[in-house]
């Protein structure tokens, strides 16, 4: 059995969040005057019960798994969760990743690579110290530096460098990024940075003009490097570049003005237990009372299923999604 949605998409990308909680609260991924109601923990998923769906999905041919938050880290014993999903590789599984805001990561970063995670991403945003505190909340730029000093130096197969790019706020930071990225990959593989255009949540202060088409960043790129268009995996969500002389890659996570929907093949497991097809669809499906209801595989499957019916051929335009109070906040989906 295969996980084919109603366009003939093939889902092998499952992104679960494992907590809902952030220890950074940035401004474009939280709701603005909200409240923040973290959920109670016995509404999220046990370890327990993240493994047995992880072995279902698996079964069903997920190949690659990220674990994403709010933030991972926070969520206590973490490596113990990773240790027994990499174990899937004995049955299908062949990418175990993780993405993560850095602030811890220069404790975890070896337990992280031991337990069998080899592709993380980490989100920086700015490398000036009062701005970072600006768009995160915390005046934590430097652990989030150590962190990925740390990843570096564990040698993760792959690294990747996520930049949230907003007019005003570090659109003149571009070029700052790549050199920052190119000193870490000093006698190491590639690192890769990786340009994402802003995307509407609701409360997070989205606007159009805030959005950098990519076109433009590349432009800026261009102005400095010479950079080669790489080839991409059909259901990449970023466009590659190597710069050329340098051991760092470029891409554009380009959801605003290319949206790469018509190849997508991630599904969402929600810190919560829900299954959502697409990040940018308030659909969903909850597992986790089925799960505590010990109904059977079978049942659990057929939901599954049921829910990737439920998957939008493409996300609506830009405007309609800043305005979705349905859908959840980024903080709570993980990206
Ligand atoms: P790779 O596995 O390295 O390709 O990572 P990823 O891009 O899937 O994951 P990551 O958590 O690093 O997310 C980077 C950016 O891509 C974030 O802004 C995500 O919100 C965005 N993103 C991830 N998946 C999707 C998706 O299915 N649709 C859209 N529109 N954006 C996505
Ligand atoms: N637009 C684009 N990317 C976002 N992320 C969080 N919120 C947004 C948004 N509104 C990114 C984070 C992180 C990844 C999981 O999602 O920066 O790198
Ligand atoms: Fe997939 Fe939805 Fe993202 Fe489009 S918006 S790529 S359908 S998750």
């Amino acid at each position: 059995m295969q996980l084919i949605d109603n366009y003939n998409r093939k889902h092998s990308y499952l992104r679960i969040s494992v907590t809902d909680r952030c220890n950074l609260r940035c401004f474009y991924c939280l709701p603005k005057d909200e409240d923040i109601i973290w959920k109670p923990k016995n509404k999220l998923l046990s370890f327990e019960e993240i493994e047995k769906l992880s072995r279902i999905f698996v079964s069903l041919g997920v190949d690659k798994i990220r674990i994403t938050g709010g933030e991972p880290l926070v969520r206590n014993a973490l490596p113990q969760l990773l240790k027994s999903l990499g174990k899937l590789k004995q049955s299908g599984l062949k990418t175990l990743a993780m993405t993560t805001n850095g602030l811890l990561l220069a404790k975890h970063a070896h337990a992280i690579s031991q337990a069998g995670v080899t592709h993380l991403n980490v989100s920086i945003d700015s490398l000036q110290r009062d701005r970072f505190e600006k768009i995160t909340g915390r005046d934590q730029l430097s652990d989030v530096l150590s962190g990925v000093e740390a990843a570096v130096k564990c040698g993760f197969p792959s690294i990747k460098l996520n930049v949230v790019v907003i007019a005003g706020v570090n659109d003149d930071e571009i070029l700052d990024m790549i050199e920052y990225a190119n000193g870490l990959a000093q006698n190491r593989s590639m690192i890769n940075v990786r340009f994402i255009e802003f995307m509407p949540f609701v409360g997070n202060g989205w606007n159009i003009e805030k959005v950098i088409p990519y076109t433009q960043i590349l432009q800026q790129i261009e102005s400095k490097y010479k950079v080669t268009p790489l080839k991409a995996e059909p259901s990449a969500v970023a466009k590659d570049f190597a710069v050329d002389g340098y051991d760092t890659s470029v891409s554009f996570i380009t959801s605003m003005t290319e949206s790469f929907c018509s190849t997508c093949n991630r599904l969402r497991l929600t810190a919560d237990g829900s299954i959502k097809p697409c990040l940018f669809d308030s659909s969903e499906i909850s597992l986790r009372d089925l799960l505590r209801n010990n109904t059977s595989e079978e049942v659990i499957i057929q939901t599954i299923l049921d829910a990737l019916k439920l998957k939008p051929e493409a996300h609506e335009p830009a405007e309609d999604l800043a305005a979705d109070y349905n859908n959840r906040s980024m903080i709570q989906i993980g990206g």
